[in-house]
């Protein structure tokens, strides 16, 4: 098989097919927008060349963070499509109740509501903010139906409450998790996800890896949206072998020179994914599994995740885990 020797080869795959809106490669070392609680806010806003010299419609001053994030980072479709499928493979029947943790603007449970009738979802952030803009702009173009199926509410993801209990799924994303840096703090998160679950239930992640995931290092894209293009960049700025520490950011520059640097920054563990799995066991879920992404025969991934027991010693790759209660 041939190794993907590039992180943004791996993490562009899934891309190709829709223009407006990059997969889940994209957010994949890119899209870790998650975890350390996105310092939102900081953006700093500059004028500077460098950027695409194409047409575009972006300007550093007037875009929303938040609108960009979702151009180069979420693929809220391809992953319902992967955890819906895959529940419905472990458990035979399809899930009805998600919660997505970490949910920031909750794009993940309006998509989850759209779904199916049936569907119902729980999103938990602790960013008021983050969560107003969802209610705003994506919520808020749902059906009245689609809308009475979906949660959002400013609460801790250890502290799920009624609401977020008994769930079929809960979705942590975008290695959002990984804001939990010590063992024991992130095996208890694990182990409150196992008790909040219903019977049966089934909890989602995703994981980056690599050797490139280790490196200070800038990846840089151009996202294509209908409005024109703009540069996204996935800043790894320090990492610390000997506590596994890592910074990172995401900046945005425009075609006109402008530009909004760090306009998400987050404060990591990198963990490997060995220990993820551990982990997870000795929280006291069962059937550990690790979904690798298969190979486009032209050193990308393919976008199709299917449970293996070994991968490969790719430059960068992205993949789901399973956990059942
Ligand atoms: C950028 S978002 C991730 C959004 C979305 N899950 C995604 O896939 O892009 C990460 C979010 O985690 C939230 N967060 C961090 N720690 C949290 C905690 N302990 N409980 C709830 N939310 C938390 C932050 O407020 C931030 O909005």
């Amino acid at each position: 098989m041939a190794k993907r020797e590039s992180k943004s080869e791996t993490l562009r795959a899934p891309l190709q097919t829709v223009e407006h809106k990059p997969l889940r490669s994209a957010k994949g070392a890119a899209g870790a927008a998650g975890a350390a609680g996105a310092a939102g806010g900081g953006a700093a806003v500059t004028a500077a060349g460098g950027a695409s010299k194409r047409p575009s419609g972006w300007t550093a001053a007037t875009a929303d963070r938040h609108v960009l994030y979702t151009h180069a980072v979420q693929s809220v479709e391809a992953e319902i499509d992967f955890v819906d499928s895959t529940y419905r493979e472990i458990r035979g029947k399809p899930a009805r109740i998600l919660r997505e943790d970490f949910c920031g603007t909750g794009a993940t449970s309006c998509e989850w509501a759209r779904r199916r009738p049936q569907n119902h979802a729980v999103g938990l952030d602790r960013d008021q903010a983050t969560l107003a803009w969802g209610g705003q702009n994506i919520l808020s173009k749902l059906s009245d139906s689609e809308r009475a199926r979906v949660k959002l509410l400013n609460r801790d993801v250890r502290e799920p409450g009624r609401e977020g209990s008994g769930v079929d799924m809960v979705l942590a994303m975008n290695f959002s998790y990984w804001i939990f840096r010590a063992r024991e703090e992130l095996r208890a998160y694990f182990a409150r996800v196992r008790e909040t679950l219903g019977s049966g239930g089934v909890f989602f992640l995703d994981h980056y890896g690599g050797f490139e995931s280790m490196k200070e290092q800038r990846d840089k894209r151009e996202i294509k949206t209908r409005k024109g293009p703009f540069t996204y960049i996935w800043d790894q700025k320090t990492y610390d072998p000997i506590t596994g520490k890592m910074d990172c950011a995401i900046h945005f520059h425009f075609a006109d020179g402008t530009r909004m640097r760090n306009a998400f920054t987050y404060t990591w563990r990198l963990w490997t994914l060995p220990e993820i799995q551990e982990l997870l066991s000795e929280a006291g879920f069962r059937n550990v599994t690790v979904y690798w992404e298969g190979d486009d025969k032209k050193g990308s991934g393919n976008g199709v995740f299917t449970p293996a027991k070994q991968g490969e010693a790719c430059a960068a790759f992205i993949c789901y885990l399973s956990a059942e209660k």
